[in-house]
């Protein structure tokens, strides 16, 4: 949610921001803009709309300093306009500030200011940033700094560079991420990896407070009292190639296509001998005796596979689940104790809600396990025990291989409480460990098969409603297809239990309605194919994925069945999930949708 960049070195400076930004385009693309110190004068441009507004811009115009900021904006105070743009500068002009967060205290310090004689001419919170710095500054950047952010509440990842200052710029954080990119005579920060990547591998990680100033040679970090803090480097080992669309038409799509490699990265190192090894986790048959109750908490995506780990874990652990979305979850007081194991499921590690649920259960006593993608992210560096999902980087906003590899990762879990607990027998732990070592195969078949579910979008992308049912998993899997669909095609679209339809939405169906049923629960087949019959009566039209095998029976209820391989109904989420998200897909891409950059929608949601 917002992206933030800055450079100090050699290289041309506005071009290099671009660069950056481009890569940071998926948290958010409201406005962009750039500020530049540039034969001594600090140079900033910026308007609404997305980079290539910027782009188009700046033709013609050199911006070619030797230290700069940048910002791709995800609207939260004040409309997105050229003006409410960033950088914004101080009341001087001298001195030019990035933000991503939001300043909760803004109305009080912009009181404060106002009484000051400073004048403000966006809406933003971000604007009193810039001139409380300048309010600070006696000709130390880092020690304005320091004192700015001493005196904000709620969340920041800021660049700042000053008129006055040419050889350095300061950074710092709190809630919202940010890392520093370290060069050969160039220095950089960004709110992510992918962003710097194709320009350094190490980086610091900033914490909560630390201000970091940056020089082309050197970069020193403090904490909040402005004492020097040693700073481990982070290597990052992937390849920025791993950040491209190679060759693709969208992220999404190249990223739906990595499913089978990426779940195979999150299996089987963890398979040893037949048994699932959870990296260094050790929660031990002892530890099991004393959780009673577990709770998973996520946002989005990430709480629909959360939603699967309810059936999975209470199937095969035999233990209580609870999932709630993050934002509940935290101002519910919720009843937590150190009796509880709390599993946090993030793709970024960064939602500031589900960063916030994990804090107020580790207060509450409570061991957290984390199921993150982004390594050396808040949240992974924050719980007590971290299980990464090697989805490598994903780029679009709307989520596909990292639910997939989240499936995975709670599947493990589940596989490791019931074995420790001794309440799975050992047929279907193998049947499980087998089950899912093939899903990478099973998904591979549901790629190669894509072109029917493409033929099926085509003829339904002008559709005004679109419901799914299903029963179970299904059920679990069914909010998961429905919100793919509206995120990216901007239809609307309901997912209902199978059998809670009758009591109220079903009023919805008329004639032509689309309506897709997962179909992949074995004991479930007999009650769902009801359910299609009453659906078809009031006039649906009905798109059914099911294995293989249930084809023939399927085929006489549903209008369109598409096939997925014949994996065991307790796995089958993890496949059955791939069609739905090409459809979503393609209806997008038929509909003429922004398939990766969604409107209104961000990635690495940091603000409340
Ligand atoms: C945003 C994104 C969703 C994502 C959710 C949780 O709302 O648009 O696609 O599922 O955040 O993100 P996380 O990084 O915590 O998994």
């Amino acid at each position: 949610m917002c992206g933030i960049v800055g450079y100090i070195g050699k290289k041309r400076t506005s071009k290099l921001l671009l660069n950056c930004l481009r890569k940071l385009e998926y948290r958010g693309y409201d406005s962009a803009g750039i500020a530049v110190f540039a034969g001594g004068e600090l140079k900033v441009v910026k308007c609404k709309g997305r980079l290539a507004s910027l782009e188009e811009k700046l033709c013609g115009e050199s911006l070619d300093g030797t230290m700069g900021i940048g910002h791709t904006r995800w609207a939260t105070h004040g409309e997105p306009s050229d003006v409410n743009s960033h950088p914004h500068l101080s009341r001087s002009g001298n001195i030019a500030v990035v933000h991503n967060g939001i300043i909760e205290n803004y109305m009080k310090l912009k009181e404060f200011l106002l009484q000051r004689g400073y004048e403000f001419v966006s809406d933003t919170d971000t604007e009193v940033v810039a001139h409380l710095v300048e309010y600070h500054y006696k000709g130390d950047l880092v020690q304005a700094v320091t004192a700015t952010i001493n005196e904000l509440e709620g969340s920041y990842a800021l660049g700042v560079i000053c008129k006055n200052n040419p050889e350095e710029f300061v950074a710092a954080r709190k809630d919202s991420p940010l890392i520093v990119g370290l060069g050969e005579g160039e220095n950089f920060i960004a709110s992510d990896i992918p962003a710097i990547l194709e320009y350094t591998r190490d980086i610091y990680i900033l914490e909560d407070k630390e201000v970091a100033a940056l020089r082309k040679d050197q970069v020193k970090v403090f904490d909040s009292h402005g004492i020097e803090v040693k700073k481990n480097i982070f290597h990052v080992s992937w390849d920025v190639t791993a950040a491209e669309k190679s060759g693709y038409e969208h992220f999404m799509l190249k990223e739906m296509h990595e499913e089978p490699k990426v779940l195979k990265d999150t299996i089987n190192p963890r398979i040893k001998d037949g048994l699932v090894e959870l990296d260094n986790i050790k929660i031990s048959t002892e530890d099991l005796k004393n959780i009673d109750k577990i709770f998973i908490v996520a946002c989005g995506t990430a709480c629909h596979a959360g939603v699967v780990g309810k059936y999975i874990i209470e199937r095969l652990a035999r233990i209580p689940v609870e999932v709630d979305v993050a934002s509940e979850f935290r101002y519910r007081d919720p009843l937590i104790n150190d009796r509880n194991l709390v599993i946090i499921i993030s793709q970024s590690g960064e939602t500031i809600d589900t960063l916030f649920a994990l804090r107020e259960s580790k207060k509450k006593g409570a061991r957290v396990l984390a199921v993150v993608n982004v390594v050396g992210s808040s949240i992974a560096r924050e719980a007590d025990d971290v299980l990464y999902t090697w989805a490598g980087p994903e780029i679009a906003v709307a989520s596909t291989k990292a639910y997939n590899t989240q499936l995975a990762a709670i599947y493990m879990i589940a596989l490791d409480l019931a074995y420790k607990k001794g309440s799975i027998d050992i047929e279907t732990y193998k049947k499980t460990v087998e089950g899912l070592k093939d899903t990478p195969r099973a998904l591979e078949k549901v790629l190669s098969d894509k072109d029917a579910v493409q033929k099926f979008a085509a003829q339904h992308y002008n559709a005004k409603s679109i419901f799914f049912i299903g029963r179970g998993l299904d059920y679990a899997l069914s909010m998961e297809g429905s919100l793919k669909l509206k995120e990216i095609s901007y239809i609307h679209s309901e997912a209902y239990a199978g059998g809670e339809l009758k009591h109220g939405t079903i009023a919805l169906i008329e004639k032509g309605t689309l309506v897709i049923c997962p179909m992949t629960q074995d004991y479930l087949m007999e009650k769902m194919l009801s359910n299609i019959k009453e659906v078809k009566a009031r006039g649906a039209v009905v798109l059914a994925i099911t294995q293989q095998k249930n084809i023939e029976e399927v085929e006489k209820a549903a209008d369109v069945v598409i096939p997925i391989p014949d994996v065991d109904s307790l796995i089958a989420p993890i496949v059955a999930v791939t069609p739905m998200q090409l459809f979503a897909y393609y209806v997008a891409v038929q509909k003429g949708c922004d398939v990766d950059k969604p409107r209104n929608l961000a990635k690495s949601v940091t603000v409340e």
